[in-house]
């Protein structure tokens, strides 16, 4: 795939403040996508401001409209389809998939999660961090598979925790970590780098049985 023609959904439900470094990456040129969509669940996402301002069609479906998880994600991808995506970006898209939507997309959806899987799944990481008391944290960009948090891991970037900080300063000190890695990882994705087959991520033909860690400190 030519990286100019990767058309690119990004899903938000929140600030988008992931979603603002891919805006401002593609502005300076330094990341290859063509920014399609931003597609969000919730109508008061101030991520949909931001591609507002940044001239990017913008969807919102509301889930509570749907009696099932597999009936809402159908009418999203429906209405994502018309885009035509090559990559879905998951930018705090706070939504459990179906199965029926991640193998609709499969091997095209990266996601981005505030811990260094596999420690931390789920919810709440930076404050989990600060009471499990553990040396390191960051984020991990990895390709989206049925389990949760759970596909082939790609990039992670780390940082020391210091024992002082609220969970606060901690993700915002993680978030800046996450406006670098989840760009870099797209555009080896757009430049035909990066691929998921065989159950893994491969970078480079190289398949990634670890990610690979930038350390921050
Ligand atoms: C990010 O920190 C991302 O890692 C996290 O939501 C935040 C969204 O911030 N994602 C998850 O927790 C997914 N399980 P943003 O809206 O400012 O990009």
């Amino acid at each position: 795939m030519s990286s100019k023609s990767c058309n690119t959904a990004i899903l938000i439900s929140g600030s988008g403040t992931n979603l603002q470094s891919f805006i401002d990456d593609v502005a300076s040129g330094e990341l290859e996508l063509s920014l399609s969509i931003v597609f969000t669940n919730r109508a008061n996402a101030y991520g949909l401001t931001r591609a507002r301002d940044a001239g990017i069609a913008t969807a919102c479906i509301e889930h509570r409209d749907y009696a099932d998880r597999q009936s809402f994600d159908r009418a999203v991808a429906q209405m994502l389809d018309k885009a035509e995506p090559d990559l879905l970006l998951l930018a705090g898209y706070m939504r459990i998939l179906s199965p029926w939507f991640v193998n609709h997309y499969a091997g095209r959806i990266l996601n981005i999660h505030p811990a260094l899987l596999p420690a931390f799944p789920g919810l709440d990481t930076h404050q989990r961090v600060l009471d499990a008391d553990v040396t390191w944290h960051g984020s991990t960009v990895h390709f989206v598979t049925d389990e949760l948090d759970a596909g082939p891991r790609i990039l992670q970037g780390r940082l020391t925790v210091d024992t002082d900080e609220s969970a606060d300063e901690l993700a915002t000190r993680v978030q800046a970590i996450e406006h670098q890695i989840y760009p870099q990882a797209a555009n080896w994705f757009a430049n035909g780098r990066l691929a998921y087959h065989d159950g893994a991520a491969w970078l480079d033909d190289k398949r990634l049985d670890e990610p690979i860690v930038l350390d921050f400190d």
